[in-house]
């Protein structure tokens, strides 16, 4: 970066301006309580700011303080999250701020060095939360960020590489305020998220218009730039609602590690291309023998980051079980309330629940 100081100066201050203007209402800038902006930043990674509000206002009620969500068992931390997806994230969260409790007399870190040792927090979350919340002059990047930063300053490259960020970063170090770098941050975010938009950005209404090489040059939509990485493996599933009476379903719970782990799920197979391979199956995984309506209720699709599940979904009641040793449960409706499905599981059981009312 090239910039003189007194453009520098201008850019934060228009920047800042700009944001204590327009920036929208959200319950994580009621107030700046470091857990608060930590638990928000956290949701939002992965997340939409539509998505995570209510998200948020229900934790803070479930979870008023930090103590109160350390406490908390991993079944009510889960049924927090369910339907956020990536739900490590609520688990680092949890072992992070027992640290905090536990280590730190409660207090979260001011400074980066500490702030990063803990679970789950990388470079962005620490920005992030030592600016907005201690007002530390620390660049906070994230993919709306780099897409501003990348169109300002014309950055052509990749950003799903590591070191890209890095490169970011630099830049963001000199032109960040460090009397308000929590507004400047979430300036860069709020442009991001209102203006400046992955297609047809609102170039004519943005506050950083004078500053931006790619408005320029009319080449904004060119970045930021992002190289394709390879298709993502596809795996199908057959997933059967398995009723043992009125108001009684086998669930199963999850593996305790990797994808999903310890949610709670319908029991699934591999798919096969008939229904007698389909029972078999059902039957050498659960040692279940089913009775399996022939038609599907419904079919799901569900995109992971890596991962696209495509699952068939039928109905099903159990004739016999002998319960191998996986985690199966039967509980009624009431119950499954109190577990976290993720979101293709909650998916089957709207379709079910529609089948039954029909
Ligand atoms: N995205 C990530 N952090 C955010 C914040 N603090 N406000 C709005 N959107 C965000
Ligand atoms: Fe984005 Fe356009 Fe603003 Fe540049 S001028 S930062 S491209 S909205």
């Amino acid at each position: 970066m090239d910039w003189k100081q007194e453009k520098i100066v201008t850019f934060r201050t228009a920047l800042i301006d700009w944001y204590e203007k327009n920036k929208r209402v959200l319950p994580w800038r009621e107030n700046t309580e470091p857990y608060r902006i930590w638990v928000s930043e956290i949701m939002l990674q992965q997340t939409k700011v539509d998505t995570v509000m209510p998200y948020f206002e229900r934790f803070m009620t479930w979870f008023p303080t930090m103590q109160d969500f350390t406490e908390a068992p991993e079944e009510r931390i889960l049924k927090a999250w369910e339907g956020l997806g990536y739900y490590s994230r609520v688990r680092n969260l949890q072992a992070a701020m027992k640290t905090v409790v536990e280590e730190m007399d409660g207090v979260v870190p001011d400074n980066l060095t500490d702030i990063l040792e803990l679970k789950g927090v990388g470079p962005y979350t620490a920005g992030a939360v030592l600016s907005i919340a201690y007002e530390r002059p620390e660049p906070a990047v994230d993919g709306n960020v780099m897409r501003v930063i990348s169109r300002v300053l014309e950055i052509d490259d990749d950003i799903m590489k590591q070191k890209t960020r890095k490169k970011f970063e630099a830049a963001l170090y000199e032109l960040i305020d460090p009397e308000k770098p929590g507004e400047f941050n979430q300036g860069l975010m709020e442009i991001g998220a209102l203006v400046c938009t992955p297609k047809k950005p609102m170039c004519l209404v943005c506050p950083l218009q004078e500053f931006c090489e790619a408005h320029k040059a009319g080449e904004e939509e060119l970045y930021p730039v992002k190289i394709k990485k390879t298709k993502v493996k596809k795996m199908y599933l057959s997933s059967a609602i398995v009723q043992t009476g009125a108001d009684q379903f086998i669930i199963e719970q999850r593996p305790d590690t990797g994808l999903l782990a310890n949610l709670w799920q319908f029991p699934t197979v591999e798919q096969s291309d008939n229904q007698e391979a389909l029972k078999l199956a059902f039957l050498q995984k659960y040692g279940m023998e089913l009775q399996i309506k022939p038609e599907p209720i419904t079919h799901v699709k569900h995109i992971f980051s890596h991962l696209v599940w495509e699952v068939d979904v039928f109905a099903a009641q159990a004739i016999t079980t002998q319960p191998v040793d996986l985690k199966l449960k039967t509980v009624t409706k009431e119950e499954m309330g109190h577990l976290a499905f993720p979101v293709p599981y909650q998916k089957m059981w709207q379709a079910f629940q529609k089948g039954e009312i029909q």
